[in-house]
């Protein structure tokens, strides 16, 4: 078992598979990155110890994930151990091609990421015209199974924020859940658009249960199932169970971290449980400042 400081036991890794993505959203950060320098096998590796240190939950992440060519064998490689979760996050712009491969190899749900329903303003967000591709990506992802799929939308106050109900009648339509996310500040200074302005907006909704094991509160309004993910208004540092591998193969205690283990040595010398154990002391009881870029810490 792995606890961080003020008993926080942690459940969750989150693995970030290559530092590339199609997309320059206005709120990732600059630095991109190629691929993480971990193999498939090291991917399983990282996980079998995970494991037997009671961290039983897996995310895949990047950059896109979905441009490693051999996204299915590391897929494969996470879910032949048995992990209590294992799923996806993604733009869902490659998705249609891929989501019977990765279903096939043992992925469970994915989570997609989708500034805007409209397709300007998924240009103007993402500098892509690619929002068909990514609707695609969702249905394919329904068709599969990948179910619960989440889409996640980054609120930017004068870009998206006029989209939530939008969002909440995809939701419904569609069945899936909708989350708003509360912009870190990577790539962008302004914007913050905070959960309870738009919780105010949708009207009361009725509360649900906790959906996942994440920091999202959830609730009901209208047939639709709506999550909030407020790291700047009310910050879940307390009740953060994750630890995170970079798309440069470091293993992190927090998005803010610098401090990190290098897990290609770690691997090769065989010390892979003294990594995990030596970051899980640092993890901070509260994130730092937000530097760097979502594509190389893993979205
Ligand atoms: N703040 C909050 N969430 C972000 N994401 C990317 N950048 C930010 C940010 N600055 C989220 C998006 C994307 C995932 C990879 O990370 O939801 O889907």
């Amino acid at each position: 078992m792995l606890e961080a400081p003020g008993g926080r036991r942690i459940r969750y890794l989150r693995l970030s598979v290559t530092g590339r993505c199609q997309l320059a959203c206005v709120y990732c950060g600059e630095a991109e990155g190629g691929d993480s320098p971990l193999s498939p096998s090291d991917f399983g590796r990282l996980a079998e110890v995970a494991l037997s240190l009671g961290i039983y939950n897996f995310r895949i992440t990047g950059g896109e994930p979905l441009l490693r060519e051999d996204l299915p064998e590391i897929v494969g490689r996470i879910s032949k151990l048995g992990p209590g979760d294992l799923s996806l996050t993604t733009n869902g712009i490659e998705l249609s091609d891929s989501a019977r491969d990765l279903r096939r190899a043992g992925l469970r749900r994915v989570n997609i990421g989708l500034p805007a329903l409209d397709r300007e303003l998924y240009l103007r967000m993402t500098g892509v015209d690619a929002l068909d591709r990514a609707l695609e990506g969702v249905d394919a992802a329904l068709r599969e199974g990948l179910l619960p799929v989440k889409v996640n939308v980054v609120l930017v106050r004068g870009m998206n924020d006029s989209q939530v109900e939008d969002f909440v009648r995809f939701s419904r339509e569609k069945g899936v859940v909708v989350r708003f996310i509360e912009v870190m500040p990577f790539g962008i200074e302004d914007g913050l658009v905070p959960a309870d302005e738009v919780l105010k907006r949708l009207g009361p909704g009725e509360d649900v249960e906790v959906v996942g094991s994440g920091p999202a509160e959830y609730f009901r309004r209208d047939g639709a199932l709506v999550g909030l993910i407020t790291p700047i208004t009310r910050p879940f540092c307390e009740r953060c169970d994750r630890l995170r591998v970079t798309a440069e193969g470091k293993l992190v205690p927090c998005i803010t971290s610098d401090f990190g283990e290098d897990m290609v040595r770690a691997i090769g010398e065989g010390k892979i449980e003294e990594a995990f154990r030596r970051v899980v002391k640092y993890k901070p009881l509260r994130y730092g400042t937000f530097h760097g870029s979502m594509r190389l810490i893993g979205g």
